[in-house]
């Protein structure tokens, strides 16, 4: 049977850039570049997008369109050694998968809460907690009650993911996009467009930009602009080979990948703008100082902003603008996670499309449920960070590895510009072999070595051994047993 293809170049740009736009371009890269230096962030942020986010990914894209397979397969090909990272891979999509739905759930019931104002006078901390079941003895390994309030916004969640990868690439993931991206792109300079005009709002983005030099010399700052890229681009994980895998014959690979890097950077920038506007307003109006109000992560997305939205002028437009665009940004992004998860199956399997994204979707939403219990939220980060600063650079590191040391690299720079309108250089070839390799295994090393000396979050050691380093080595126990069978099968 032929393999599908997107039905155009735009549908193709518009569905990477949906995935690699997601929660944490809203959520993480405005906070972070507040923290790790304001303007002077763009620094590192650039050398990391330049050394490590566009190498990457025009080799994800060269690997898609080369080999036309997920990535179990297209890294078994390269090396047959090597399948069980694809499946490795494969495995960390569909984890995400499990948790961001969950986020995205939230997000459901916040547009819900918006049109109806009723998230509390001024939203706080204790309101997100209610609304969560979270209780005074919740834990990762105490998980309480099914919290019944998220199941309907949790199915409507795993809704669209199901339809976009049960009706295929072109059919269903190309038609989303092309609907939610440019709505998401207009909602967001909508909310700027009346925000930048409160009283407030130019101070609060000016504390964004204004450049910190001193954070220059940080290790630590460059750490936090590396570890970001790969995740707020969606690369080393087999997503954006999998989209890839769909590309007809003749796609430009160079043009497409730098186009989706910086549609997404440049995106993480408008959201910066947007929240830190909104802070700077509501610090205005509560007569505070920035520092005050910010917060980080799912704190800023889900307390303070609510609360901020509250004193805008308008909440009832503004509010559901907002969460609309959370939700917009979130379900395209989970889409191509899912997909990945999909793509993977298939190829491998030989099973048909209908039957990989049902068999997914529905393993899928079970799991999640562990995700909408009293305590799925303190899960939910001890698994996110585990996957974030363990996995999913492990991941990469030994992608680029098995590519830069182990394959002909230079080939595949030769194939992407063959096909591509402007070539990339030798640079190209030294990102990958050499820079991005060391600065993720120091980044790699430091991390596993934090996580060891001092856990993570303040959560009990055992809950931090059994589920965050549980986790990751019951991963590779899986990928290498399925490695291994998968061969044994090929023998016969
Ligand atoms: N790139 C997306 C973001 O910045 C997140 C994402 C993670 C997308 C994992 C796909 C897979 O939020
Ligand atoms: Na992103």
């Amino acid at each position: 049977m032929k393999r599908e293809q997107w039905g155009s170049r735009t549908g193709f740009i518009l569905a990477a850039v949906g995935s690699a736009v997601g929660l944490g371009n809203i959520w993480r890269f405005p906070y972070m570049a507040y923290e790790n230096g304001g303007g002077a962030f763009f620094i590192p942020y650039l050398f990391a997008m330049l050394t490590a986010g566009i190498p990457f990914m025009i080799l994800e894209f060269t690997l898609g369109h080369k080999f036309r397979a997920g990535a179990p397969k297209t890294l078994g090909t390269l090396n047959s050694k090597f399948e069980w990272l694809g499946w490795f891979q494969v495995m960390i999509s569909a984890i995400i998968a499990f948790y961001y739905v969950v986020v995205i759930a939230w997000a459901i019931s916040f547009v819900y809460f918006a049109f109806n104002q009723s998230w509390g006078e001024d939203s706080n901390a204790f309101f997100f907690g209610e609304f969560l079941g979270l209780g005074d003895d919740s834990a990762p390994s105490n998980l309480g009650s099914l919290q019944w309030n998220l199941l309907l916004p949790l199915c409507l969640a795993w809704a669209a993911t199901y339809f976009a990868t049960f009706r295929g690439v072109k059919g269903g993931i190309e038609k989303v996009n092309k609907v939610l991206m440019p709505l998401l792109f207009a909602m967001v300079l909508l909310l700027i467009g009346r925000i930048a005009f409160l009283p407030g709002a130019l101070e609060g983005i000016d504390w964004l930009l204004k450049p910190d030099f001193s954070k220059i010399w940080d290790l630590k700052v460059w750490s936090a602009a590396y570890g970001q890229i790969f995740f707020t681009l969606s690369v080393g994980f087999a997503i954006m080979l999998s989209y890839a895998s769909y590309l007809p014959k003749k796609s430009d690979i160079n043009n497409n990948a730098f186009m989706t890097v910086l549609m997404n950077c440049g995106f993480s920038i408008l959201a910066g703008i947007m929240i830190f506007g909104a802070l700077g307003y509501m610090a205005n109006v509560q007569d505070k100082e920035l520092t005050e109000v910010v917060s980080s992560g799912v704190g800023l997305a889900f307390v303070t902003l609510p609360t901020a939205i509250n004193l805008l002028p308008a909440p009832g437009v503004m509010g559901p603008l907002f969460f609309l665009a959370l939700m917009f940004a979130g379900v395209s992004s989970h889409i191509s996670i899912a997909e990945a998860v999909t793509t993977g199956l298939m190829d491998k399997l030989g099973w048909s499309r209908p039957k990989t994204a049902t068999v997914f979707c529905s393993v899928g939403f079970v799991v999640s449920l562990l995700f909408i219990t009293q305590g799925g939220l303190l899960l939910l980060d001890l698994v996110d960070y585990f996957i974030n600063n363990i996995a999913l650079l492990g991941s990469c590191l030994l992608e680029l590895l098995l590519v830069g040391w182990l394959c002909r690299l230079q080939d595949f720079r030769a194939y992407a510009n063959q096909i591509s309108e402007f070539s990339v250089g030798n640079w190209w070839t030294v990102c990958i072999k050499f820079v991005s390799i060391a600065m993720l295994i120091v980044i790699l090393f430091n991390n596993i070595k934090t996580a060891f000396l001092e856990g993570y979050g303040g959560y009990a050691s055992a809950e931090v051994t059994y589920i965050g380093w549980g986790m990751i080595t019951l991963m590779l126990i899986v990928a290498i047993i399925v490695n291994v069978s998968s061969k044994q099968e090929s023998k016969i």
